[in-house]
């Protein structure tokens, strides 16, 4: 659409040079007024190709795309009895920002030229998948490096003559006859992937049918935070025995806890928590210690413990940075300690280095 507008420029340029030595009496003056308007009215359009002119409709949002294609796949197969649509999804789908409007009617525009491509009927399949890409591939060359969702729409139709395969995104082009098409359906797909920093592209082979693949960008916020979580939590599934004073911090732990997969004990108090290691001992796996509680402080309450079992293994947590009561507790090496508040990453790792580690020698 880009080209499309210079095309525009060009003409609206030569009709304002004629015009500048035409006087108003001149029989073709309203003729040029009138190229000048139509001019106007074309980069309006190509505006709305490019997904500009919505005004305050065009709103950009974290969107997984499975859900558009899933909503909007269902709607168009009720329309074509004669069309089956099959989807494989990427399950962990990264979100993209995008207009949701807009990119249902790129969507739109593809499942009816699917198919339109197969008269006698036939199936649409649609994929997800995310895909990374380095830039190294010279195919490649319009992308930025990146995280991208890549969607592709494939039909088992009539395919596409390679004579006609650099035109048929330019806006006006069409093969169908007058009624049945515009030629604008895949120049408004190309404006509107292009203005979410994507890209479309089309592969074919005449006769036996045609992808059209778009990638959208990754959103980097969530991309982000998906990669902090997949890297860095180590899950687990033993049984934990939690002992701080503080409902909240109870409350936190335990949800912390659970969401990595462990099985939580929570207690408020030494006293309850040597009491419950006594009747399960051989179920508890680890405790985790606040080493500042009234009545059985973490001190006194981890004597008491480690008489019950000698090679208890403990994580100490405090507010404060490590004691000098905490580090005596942590000499024996099958301790550790971490300080408040603990955030889900640091916590995960703690636990699990020291669940696999070895009784000492
Ligand atoms: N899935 C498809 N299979 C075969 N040809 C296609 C397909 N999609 C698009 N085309 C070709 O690209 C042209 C332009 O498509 P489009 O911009 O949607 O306009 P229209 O559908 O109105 O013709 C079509 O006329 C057709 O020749
Ligand atoms: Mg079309």
């Amino acid at each position: 659409a880009h080209d499309f507008n210079n095309l525009l420029m060009g003409i609206q340029g030569y009709a304002s040079l004629i015009l500048l030595s035409t006087n108003e009496g001149h029989k073709h003056f309203e003729k040029l007024k009138n190229i000048e308007k139509y001019v106007v009215r074309g980069s309006d359009l190509t505006k709305q190709l490019l997904g500009f002119a919505r005004g305050g409709k065009y709103e950009v949002r974290p969107t997984d795309m499975n859900d558009i294609i899933k909503s909007s796949s269902q709607m168009f197969g009720r329309t074509k009895k004669d069309i089956t649509i099959s989807t494989s999804f990427e399950s962990k789908i990264w979100r993209v920002e995008v207009d949701q409007g807009q990119i249902e009617q790129v969507l739109l525009n593809l499942y009816l030229n699917a198919a339109q491509a197969m008269p006698g009927g036939g199936t649409i399949h649609i994929e997800t998948k995310n895909v990374e890409i380095d830039g190294n591939e010279p195919r490649q060359k319009y992308f930025k490096p990146g995280r991208y969702v890549r969607i592709t729409v494939r039909d088992t139709g009539i395919g596409i003559d390679e004579k006609i395969k650099g035109r048929i995104f330019d806006p006006f082009f069409t093969t169908k006859e007058m009624g049945r098409g515009t030629g604008l359906g895949l120049a408004s797909a190309y404006g509107i992937i292009k203005s979410h920093n994507g890209f479309i592209n089309v592969e074919s082979e005449l006769g036996s049918g045609s992808d059209f693949i778009i990638h959208l960008p990754a959103s980097e916020k969530m991309s982000k935070m998906e990669t902090v979580i997949a890297d860095k939590l180590f899950m687990g599934n033993e049984t934990l025995l939690l002992v701080d004073d503080e409902e909240d911090i109870l409350k936190i732990g335990t949800e912390m806890l659970t969401n990595l997969g462990y099985k939580v004990m929570p207690v408020r108090s030494g006293t309850e928590a040597v009491k419950l290691f006594n009747e399960k001992k051989d179920e508890i796996h680890l405790v985790i210690l606040d080493m500042v509680m009234p009545g059985l402080n973490g001190s006194e309450t981890f004597d008491l413990l480690k008489n019950i079992q000698p090679d208890i293994k403990v994580l100490l947590s405090s507010g404060y940075s490590l004691s000098q009561e905490a580090s005596q507790i942590l000499e024996n090496g099958r301790n550790s300690f971490i300080q408040k508040p603990f955030d889900i990453n640091r916590l995960s790792s703690k636990i699990r280095e020291l669940l696999d580690r070895e009784a000492p020698a």
